[in-house]
């Protein structure tokens, strides 16, 4: 199982590397990947869990942050609606974003940066993702398209950029003008 030993921090060199696609059909080691970077998001929000395994609470993670430079990443959040989104997704293409900006209130956080950060990271109001989607007890890989906004696009747009080797730490800024917040369903301490 992935636990915090496993995960890089910022400064590490696949941090800030661009992941290569994964090829199809997926390797056993990929699958097994995808599943357990599911599983740690799931137990990183089960307090028992989080206890026993000294695991820090996030809504995703990205291959890149294992030291797996592989276009994957995992998410597991849900909407301020009730709405469940549980993802483990393979090659994931942005497909279209929307005109408006917003962001989390409070500022983003990592699972690779273990400093407490100032600032406000510009995120697309809504995001339109198309990808291979695992689905664990079938062991399919599922073509999806995905649209998300707010809250949970931002936690998908966070786990993308890791993909491309891109940290919210780049891109912190006092304040966005003509942005809005992303109020909904904000869990504290959660990290992206
Ligand atoms: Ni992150």
């Amino acid at each position: 199982m992935i636990t915090m030993k496993n995960v890089i921090r910022e400064g590490h060199k696949t941090l800030e590397t661009v992941a290569k696609e994964v090829k199809i059909p997926l390797t056993q080691a990929d699958k097994k990947l995808l599943k357990e970077m599911l599983e740690y998001v799931k137990n990183s929000q089960n307090d028992e869990m989080v206890e026993k395994y000294d695991l820090r609470p996030a809504v995703g993670i990205a291959a890149p942050q294992v030291n797996v430079s592989k276009r994957m990443f995992a998410v597991h959040v849900s909407d301020f609606d009730g709405t469940q989104y549980s993802y483990a997704l393979v090659n994931p293409v942005l497909k279209a974003k929307g005109n408006g900006i917003i962001y989390v209130p409070g500022g983003e956080g990592c699972l690779s940066v273990d400093r407490i950060t100032e600032g406000l990271t510009p995120r697309y109001s809504s995001v339109t993702f198309e990808a291979l989607s695992y689905d664990i007890p079938s062991g399919e890989l599922i073509p999806i398209e995905l649209y998300l906004e707010g809250y949970v696009g931002i936690v998908f747009q966070h786990e993308f950029d890791h993909l491309n080797g891109i940290m919210y730490t780049t891109k912190l800024f006092p304040e966005i003008p003509n942005a809005k917040p992303a109020f909904e369903y904000i869990i504290e301490e959660e990290a992206i």
